[in-house]
């Protein structure tokens, strides 16, 4: 018999979880306007044509970036933070599952960093184990440049070269095909295995290891395992604490909220965030449109989110958003 979202609920509201996991991935920042990697047509992996790569994944290969490292810094562009800087309801989702119930660990894939700009979790509780934009290195005299450094020259050069050896690229701290996770992954993994007794996975398709082996190394006996993803992925469905919830991950973020009594709140929170993040947008346009000259502006990506970004209220709207943001930028 599989697990029934009622139960779920109200074993989660009678406080019965004590070490919640979450894993995600892109699908839970596409209504933020981010393609994810692998959805035939909109995945990032299926519009990587113009970049002529041997195979998609190149695009993220320290051996190829070192050879040809336009491609990546075209993506970086396109899909840098500075642009996308509005979590979308399943953030905010986690962070109020977080207040409510506590949440012991939050695996996320994404490079957006938008659990931290959400809010609400503490650092030491989120593993961004791809990394993320966040730090910057140079990858021949390992010289760190800010991130305000790192945009300025991405925005304005074709690559981004050290300012220290000036010969050396650099790089952001996302994790490359075959390079190592951050610490701070291998040291949380055994810990929150053994002793994980929910699980809830959401937006990926579990392709990438070794993050897709949490789901499957989490006790049988102990664990409820909730899946939230467009479709089935994994070995989701095979167990019997299995809980399956195929759709969007925001109405589904929304539909638990609603048996947990807190819809109003996260959808109240949402808005709050919104409007603070515009407030901030419209200062910053302010100063950006008296200290940069129109040339200058002309070739750089826009740096906030547009109010048209700001007001995605639903996954369909968001859809079209990210379908015509994509179109925009030719990807
Ligand atoms: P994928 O693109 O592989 O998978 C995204 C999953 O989310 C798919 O199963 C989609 O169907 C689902 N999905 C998309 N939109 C959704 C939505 N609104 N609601 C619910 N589900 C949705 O992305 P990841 O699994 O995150 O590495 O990819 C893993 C890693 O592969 C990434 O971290 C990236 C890539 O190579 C790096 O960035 C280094």
């Amino acid at each position: 018999m599989p697990a029934i979202l009622e139960d779920v609920v109200s074993k989660l509201e009678s406080g019965g979880f004590n070490n919640i996991l979450f894993l995600v991935g892109a699908g839970i920042s596409t209504s933020a306007g981010i393609p994810d990697f692998r959805t035939p047509g909109t995945g990032l992996y299926s519009n990587l044509t113009k970049y002529k790569l041997p195979y998609p994944e190149a695009i993220f290969q320290l051996s190829y970036f070192k050879k040809s490292p336009e491609p990546f810094f075209q993506l970086a562009r396109e899909i840098n933070p500075q642009k996308y800087n509005q979590p979308t309801l399943f953030h905010y989702f986690i962070a109020e599952i977080h207040k409510r119930y506590g949440v012991r660990r939050v695996y996320t894939q994404n490079i957006d960093t938008l659990e931290r700009i959400a809010g609400g979790i503490p650092e030491d509780k989120i593993v961004e184990a791809h990394g993320s934009f966040a730090n910057n290195k140079c990858i021949k005299c390992s010289a760190d440049m800010s991130s305000e450094r790192f945009n300025e020259l991405l925005f304005k050069d074709k690559v981004v070269r050290c300012d220290k050896c000036k010969t050396g690229l650099v790089k952001p701290s996302i994790v490359f095909f075959g390079e190592q996770l951050p610490e701070k992954f291998f040291e949380c993994w055994d810990e929150d295995v053994s002793k994980a007794d929910l699980i809830v996975v959401a937006g990926t398709s579990l392709a990438v290891h070794p993050v897709a082996a949490i789901p499957e190394e989490v006790k049988e006996d102990q664990c409820t395992r909730v899946l939230i993803n467009k479709e089935k992925v994994g070995s989701f469905g095979e167990r019997e604490n299995d809980l399956l919830l195929l759709g969007g991950a925001d109405e589904m973020a929304l539909k638990i909220a609603r048996l947990c009594g807190f819809e109003d709140e996260l959808l109240e929170l949402q808005k709050k965030q919104k409007a603070r993040s515009d407030d901030n947008d419209d200062d910053e346009s302010e100063v950006s449109e008296s200290e940069h000259s129109p040339e200058e502006s002309d070739h750089r990506a826009p740096t906030t989110a547009t109010k048209d970004e700001a007001s995605v209220e639903t996954e369909k709207e968001a859809e079209e958003l990210a379908d015509a943001i994509k179109d925009k930028l030719n990807i």
